[in-house]
């Protein structure tokens, strides 16, 4: 019983057709904890390094996934991963950009500003963090960005950036309609007032920034999300459930990677790989169902972990190359 279909109908089952798209600016990869996002991820951005000028790799998980993948630490800025002279990864936390504000800052006025408006609006510390770490990619000028997204909660927040930050908008300028007269009293004694031009201003940039990426989300030429998943019933409901989340917020999809195949050898008698076999190949049939005009691309469950950059460019392969099991 073989794995690999081999029908000239189905889409090519590689990622070929992302690495070949010159136009596509951002790649999202994304799926539920453990399915092999990271290896995904990092096998696509050294296949997409041998083609484009430059790439990025950002982790938007706090788990800081990518050091872990490559055995190099990264932080919050660019670094050029070892081995490499043109693939960059960052790891960014989503929270903690106002905390930073707030201990950088003197100005006691604006902290409790910044607090209140962190108290009174969920997630504008992540949006504020996201802004600007668009912000600072953008000056950078990658020719391509992959996103290893986190597999908690909402894939798509970044979605919701420009509403949590208008709102936050909205925020500082009744403040300051509501205190205006006082607020311009005490501006010179305490220099309250510039503070909250200061912040709206900030806040205004941000929101521009977010603006216009998310536009660029939206757009099939410069972005796609690549589906990652396990062959098993929840992994599926859950792809399924991203796939449908992904298409109601516009946002273009058509790969989708099931990761951690059995590919026992033909002679195999192991009762558990042949049962599991099975298992698989049932859901992978649900895949090649539901998913008709999707790549699906499959890859081979490893005797060992995929870690490292030498580990990591051999999986990668498998991303161009349909992996058959020789023996
Ligand atoms: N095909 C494979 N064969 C063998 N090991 C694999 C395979 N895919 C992933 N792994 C290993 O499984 C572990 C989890 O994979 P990975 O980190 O890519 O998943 P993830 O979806 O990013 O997880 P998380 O949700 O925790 O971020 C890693 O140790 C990785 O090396
Ligand atoms: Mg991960
Ligand atoms: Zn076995």
């Amino acid at each position: 019983m073989s794995l690999v279909i081999d029908d000239p109908e189905t889409f090519d089952p590689t990622l070929t057709n992302v690495i070949e798209q010159d136009t596509l600016k951002w790649i999202f990869v994304g799926g539920k904890g453990g399915v092999g996002k990271t290896t995904t991820s990092c096998s696509l951005a050294i296949q997409m390094a041998k083609v484009r000028k430059n790439v990025l790799l950002i982790s938007t998980d706090p788990a800081h996934n990518l050091s872990d993948a490559f055995g190099q630490k990264f932080s919050k800025t660019p670094t050029l991963v070892n081995s490499f002279d043109n693939l960059y990864c960052m790891e960014i936390d989503p929270n903690g950009s106002i905390q930073e504000m707030i201990e950088g800052s003197e100005s006691s006025a604006m902290n409790s500003i910044m607090q209140d408006l962190a108290f009174a609006i969920p997630g504008v510390d992540e949006a504020m963090g996201f802004s600007e770490v668009m912000k600072l990619i953008k000056s950078l000028e990658y020719s391509v960005i992959i996103f290893d997204t986190a597999p908690t909660g909402h894939t798509l927040r970044f979605l919701s950036f420009p509403t949590v930050l208008g709102k936050a908008l909205g925020k500082i300028s009744q403040l300051s309609g509501r205190f205006g007269p006082m607020m311009q009293q005490m501006s010179g004694m305490m220099g309250v007032n510039a503070d909250q031009q200061d912040i709206f201003e900030k806040l205004q940039g941000m929101k521009e920034v977010i603006d216009e990426v998310n536009n660029q989300f939206k757009d099939p030429n410069k972005t796609t999300f690549v589906c990652v998943c396990i062959p098993e019933f929840l992994s599926l409901y859950e792809t399924e459930r991203l796939i449908q989340e992904l298409t109601a917020d516009g946002i273009d999809t058509h790969n989708i990677v099931v990761n951690q195949l059995l590919f026992p050898p033909k002679t195999s008698n192991c009762e558990q790989c042949l049962v599991r076999q099975k298992m698989q190949r049932k859901y992978l049939d649900q895949i090649y169902d539901l998913y008709e005009d999707f790549h699906v691309v499959l890859l081979p469950l490893l005797t060992h972990e995929v870690r490292g950059s030498e580990n990591l460019k051999k999986f990668s392969n498998l991303l161009v190359q349909p992996f058959h099991k020789t023996e």
